[in-house]
């Protein structure tokens, strides 16, 4: 039997307004690999003195740009993009700072490059996007 390998390659992405510099999010890994059928878990740790900031994940497929999959609120539900209802969720937990991403029955078409973004609602101003590449 083979058993196929996929790659998901982790980025993690901030956005946030020029103003508030200690807004962060962090990942643990860089990349992971995975069986198909596996059920994947993206870690992801975010910095904010913001009390409901709202928190994204962003899939990259290979030369495409990034396609929003769901956003979470730490008082309130977010949305999830029709497509991938299915299979990804996230729980955010405000006590640890955590909103890990759950990838469910995964593919070997989900192998891409995940962003984890972080937004405060504090100001309401326009939002710069930040690309913190991990070490490569
Ligand atoms: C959130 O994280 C805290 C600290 O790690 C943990 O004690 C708590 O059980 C978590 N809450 C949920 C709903 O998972
Ligand atoms: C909003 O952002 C723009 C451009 O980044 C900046 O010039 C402006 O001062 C900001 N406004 C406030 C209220 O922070």
């Amino acid at each position: 039997m083979v058993s196929t390998f996929l790659f998901l390659d982790l980025l993690f992405l901030s956005i946030f307004p020029v103003s508030s510099g200690q807004d962060r999010v962090e990942q643990s890994s860089e990349e992971m690999t995975a069986s198909e059928r596996d059920q994947v878990i993206v870690w992801c740790k975010y910095i904010t003195t913001d009390t409901d900031p709202y928190l994204f994940w962003y899939q990259q497929l290979p030369n495409r740009s990034p396609t929003f999959i769901l956003n979470k609120l730490t008082f309130g539900e977010g949305t999830t993009e029709p497509d991938f209802k299915k299979r990804f969720s996230a729980t955010l937990n405000s006590t640890s700072k955590t909103v890990p991403l759950m990838i469910k029955d995964v593919r070997v078409s989900d192998s891409a490059v995940y962003y984890c973004a972080l937004r405060p609602t504090v100001t309401g101003n326009t939002t710069t996007l930040y690309k913190n590449p991990v070490n490569k």
